[in-house]
């Protein structure tokens, strides 16, 4: 086919680049150093992050497919016909595809952060559902944003799947769930992943793969920083690490210095001593009852919860009844 399909609608609402300059700045003269997760995903970031799914050791994406797959009829009696299917962070698109021949929605507009990668899967959707009306929004969403005036009027449900949820503090959480159920009104449907508590061995192994991706994936913020920022940085002067922290209930990754270093941005010097780290993403995980009553802080009722047989992932149907 040529050009994009005549469903296909893209709008561009990306953060400058600024954002990252600052946030790096920023983050780097803080203690702990910190960088926020939103920024893995450049066009590489998002390419390896879709390796990382694929990966053996990586259990969430093929579990919650494997979810998704066996209930998707019921999902879609609890969410409704006809919605406009908002999906936060449009990951896997194998995930959507299952929801959408289940769904039947009227409209479907993922938001995205990474252009590349939205417009790619958005196209591919596009083209494989005609007759459905394709809104691809390219936004931080944790940001306030407007939806397209031509989808605006439509009833909506969400799907926020991955469990991209655990990526953020709990008190952020908090407030993301309550700005998605204020976008989707009172009685609005979501459909969320969630990752669940388990032995921490099978955790480590996830984010501690053998092929290194998730180290690569990791340290591409350093090679982003080179890219984009000009900055001064040796990414392969930093090693990935990676390790479950059960007082927290949560994955912790992090880039340590592996000798003394600085690293460069805009004439500001960031000195490291070797062991020095820079904290770069949070990944929590959660019981049933404890992400139902995060979920509930948020003004969302429960209304049913599935998993798999070896209760790795749960999948949440939530109605949003106002906090
Ligand atoms: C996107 N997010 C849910 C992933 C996670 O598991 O927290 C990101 C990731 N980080 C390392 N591996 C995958």
């Amino acid at each position: 086919m040529n050009g994009a399909p005549a469903n296909l609608h893209i709008h561009d609402l990306r953060p400058p680049p600024a954002d990252f300059r600052a946030a790096v700045i920023e983050g780097l003269g803080q203690r702990p150093r910190r960088l926020s997760p939103k920024f893995f995903y450049d066009a590489q970031g998002s390419a390896l992050f879709d390796e990382i799914t694929r990966l053996p050791e990586y259990y969430p994406t093929r579990t919650e497919i494997g979810i998704l797959r066996r209930h998707a009829a019921e999902m879609a009696a609890l969410v409704g016909r006809d919605t406009l299917l908002i999906e936060l962070g449009s990951g896997s698109d194998v995930k959507v595809r299952l929801l959408l021949d289940a769904l039947h929605p009227r409209a479907y507009l993922p938001i995205d952060i990474s252009h590349e990668h939205l417009a790619r899967s958005a196209g591919a959707i596009a083209a494989d559902y005609p007759a459905l009306a394709v809104h691809a929004l390219c936004a931080d969403y944790t940001r306030r944003f407007e939806l397209p005036e031509a989808v605006s009027g439509f009833p909506r449900a969400a799907f926020f799947p991955g469990s991209s949820i655990g990526n953020f503090e709990p008190a952020q959480a908090r407030r993301l769930l309550a700005a998605v159920g204020a976008l989707l009104g009172r009685g609005g449907r979501m459909l969320i992943g969630v990752d669940l508590k388990k032995d921490p061995a099978l955790l480590d192994a996830a984010y501690n793969d053998s092929r290194g991706v998730t180290a690569r994936f990791n340290r591409n913020l350093l090679h982003r920083m080179r890219r984009e920022l000009d900055a001064a940085v040796d990414p392969a002067g930093f090693h990935h690490h990676a390790f479950y922290n059960s007082v927290e209930g949560r994955i912790e990754m992090h880039l340590v210095a592996m000798r003394d270093q600085v690293i460069g941005v805009d004439g500001t010097r960031f000195p490291f001593a070797a062991g020095d780290g820079i904290h770069t993403e949070n990944s929590y995980k959660f019981n049933v009852e404890e992400f139902g009553e995060l979920a509930r802080a948020a003004g969302f009722e429960t209304l049913r919860v599935w998993q798999d047989e070896a209760e790795l992932f749960s999948v949440h149907a939530l109605a949003f009844d106002g906090a």
